[in-house]
């Protein structure tokens, strides 16, 4: 344990960037870069509504949570073979790598692509060799976590579970994302239930623009292990207090709270309040390709503009770490180096 005294809080940035953490929230197809939309489009012959990567990129604005998930689908469109979801995968490995992430939880949003006549073998064995050759190419530790979009049916989403389950050595576990507000989670009971069954590790999207009820029946009927976003839990002094309790892990994004008009501006984002209160919070990249930042830019803007400290800085990359699924030996030596980075630095 460190609480970064001795270190001069000029090297806080250096820090930030050197320390080793987990990603727990990326969705690969958030980190599609323009450039890269462009090169898989040609590859494909699929047309793009745009004449350029420039073009691409100023319809980067959004207003909220479902002004960017329609041109983030759109963007997925040019995704068609294996090769496809294996490159986007090893672009995002090697740049998480590039910011020192040593393991990386990353969802994908397989109805998105089978809806559009893409087999479930294509997408998961695609996403499944880019994580084994990352981790021979750097050591990064990744695995797949597989989303249900909650705008469709449970129906739609039991289809899904079994359309992936011949292949359940390739993936960890299941969430749910997409448009929260008018989508609880308790729509997603029963297909929930059965991949606790299944022994899947369970997360779900809730308490980003949702209500803090939404957090509580993710907790309580879905019986999710860990929150991705939760940022409005604040309102509710209760369930803040139930977070804590069971150590239930917040995965922030702040960055993709900021675009997508969650805070109007970084220095009123909630991060530091949280883990004042004691909660297991991390700090992740979301969407990386649309929202301005992979997971050290997260880190660097943020601290920047809201002023956590170097003590912070230590416990959100431990949380990272006690929040991620890896096994207790992994976690143990991915604490020992961290322990070893800040060591270094005083
Ligand atoms: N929220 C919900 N669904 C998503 C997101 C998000 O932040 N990113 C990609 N799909
Ligand atoms: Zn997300």
């Amino acid at each position: 344990m460190h609480t970064g005294q001795g270190i001069p809080r000029e090297r806080l940035p250096q820090l930030l960037a050197r320390m080793p953490k987990a990603e727990l929230h990326i969705h690969i197809e958030g980190s599609l870069e323009p450039e890269l939309i462009f090169r898989l489009a040609q590859r494909n012959g699929v047309a793009l509504p745009y004449a350029s990567v420039e073009e691409l990129r100023k319809a980067y604005a959004f207003s909220n949570l479902q002004s960017f998930l329609d041109i983030y689908y759109a963007g997925a469109s040019v995704l068609i073979t294996e090769q496809d979801f294996h490159d986007m995968a090893q672009a995002y490995l090697r740049r998480a790598a590039a910011d020192n992430v040593v393991h990386a939880e990353i969802f994908f949003d397989p109805q998105t692509h089978t809806a559009r006549g893409v087999g479930m073998d294509t997408v998961i064995n695609g996403l499944h060799r880019a994580c084994a050759e990352a981790q021979a190419e750097s050591g990064i530790t990744a695995s797949l976590i597989l989303c249900f979009l909650r705008h469709l049916s449970e129906e739609e989403a039991f289809e899904t579970l079994e359309q992936a389950l011949p292949h359940r050595d390739k993936f960890i576990g299941v969430g749910l994302d997409s448009s929260e507000v008018g989508h609880p989670p308790e729509k997603f009971a029963k297909v929930f239930a059965r991949c606790r069954e299944l022994g899947l590790h369970l997360v779900a999207h809730a308490g980003e623009e949702g209500p803090p009820a939404y957090v509580w029946t993710a907790l309580d009927l879905l019986k999710v292990e860990r929150i991705d976003h939760g940022v409005q839990s604040i309102k509710d002094p209760a369930l803040m207090a139930r977070l804590v309790k069971d150590r239930i892990p917040l995965t922030v994004c702040p960055l993709s709270n900021l675009k997508l008009c969650v805070f109007p501006k970084l220095e009123e984002h909630n991060i530091g309040r949280l883990l004042e209160a004691g909660i297991v919070a991390t700090i992740n990249s979301d969407d990386p390709a649309y929202f301005g930042g992979y997971l050290n830019d997260n880190f660097l803007q943020t601290f920047a503009a809201t002023g956590l400290t170097l003590q912070q800085a230590y416990q959100l990359a431990a949380n990272s770490f006690e929040a991620s699924f890896a096994d207790a030996s992994v976690k143990r030596r991915y604490n020992d180096l961290l322990d070893e980075t800040f060591a270094s630095f005083e």
